[in-house]
């Protein structure tokens, strides 16, 4: 089975689009997105929209889709995200709303777990030191375990008998980066939407549960007409000016 793992697309459908385009040429058998559909961005409708259309896509669900689910409150979100999220609420629909509900905290398959923000916590926390890596690799029964949340695409690998682990940023696109038995994995798959590794290239993750293979895939997308889209909604600079930069 070949799958790709996206997050945080964050109403950035000309980056969604960009990624869908790729996959048509380079088909998969299932498309999970780690959360976060919304938020920061113009287009959480059309998002929304675009990716229930697609038969082989599940997600489940991210800190911003849960405000917007009425199932968290906005704690930890700085005024931009505020301002953002007020924006988005007011353009999604009744049938948006029921959908970002639906979404599950987790789906747990083929000895991959898909979180948002851990598997402790799995809607919110964030996964950026390597004591909360340790902590968390034991707190799941699968192989790797797939998040999102952070925008920073990352391997985090961590040997059974030895205990010992180490943790890889992605610098460049992993062509084939081999998942090895006796060890497990947190995989975070960076960010469609809203990269902030220094990189305006979208980021997505292709995985074939054969093989083992894991590859990340960065592609550029049209961040011109996603800021004009945020300009006009009036939303804050530095969320449109931080997309060309990627931070
Ligand atoms: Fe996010």
């Amino acid at each position: 089975m070949r799958y790709a793992i996206i997050s945080d697309i964050h109403s950035n459908y000309e980056a969604l689009a960009a990624f869908l385009d790729y996959i048509k040429t380079n088909p998969v058998d299932h498309i999970i997105c780690c959360g976060d559909i919304i938020g920061y961005g113009a287009s959480p409708h059309e998002c929304i929209e675009k990716l229930r259309a697609i038969p082989n896509f599940r997600c489940i669900m991210g800190n911003h889709d849960a405000v917007a689910a009425g199932k968290i409150k906005t704690d930890g979100f700085n005024q931009e995200a505020l301002t953002a999220m007020d924006i988005n609420l007011t353009l999604l629909t009744p049938e948006d709303f029921g959908y970002l509900k639906s979404l599950p905290e987790s789906i747990s398959e083929n000895d991959m777990l898909f979180v948002h923000g851990s598997p402790r916590s799995k809607i919110t926390e964030y996964l950026f030191l390597m004591d909360k890596f340790k902590e968390n690799i034991r707190l799941f029964s699968e192989s790797v375990c797939f998040v999102g949340h952070t925008h920073h695409p990352l391997v985090y690998q961590y040997s059974m008998g030895s205990g010992e682990d180490i943790c890889m940023n992605i610098e460049e696109e992993m062509e084939v980066f081999t998942l090895t038995p006796g060890k497990k994995y947190i995989v975070n798959v960076g960010s469609v939407g809203q990269p902030r590794d220094n990189k305006s290239d979208l980021c997505s993750v292709f995985f074939d549960t054969k093989s083992k293979t894991l590859s990340f895939k960065r592609l550029p997308y049209d961040i011109k007409s996603a800021q004009k889209k945020m300009r006009a909604l009036q939303m804050p600079e530095n969320l449109i000016t931080r997309l060309a930069i990627g931070y």
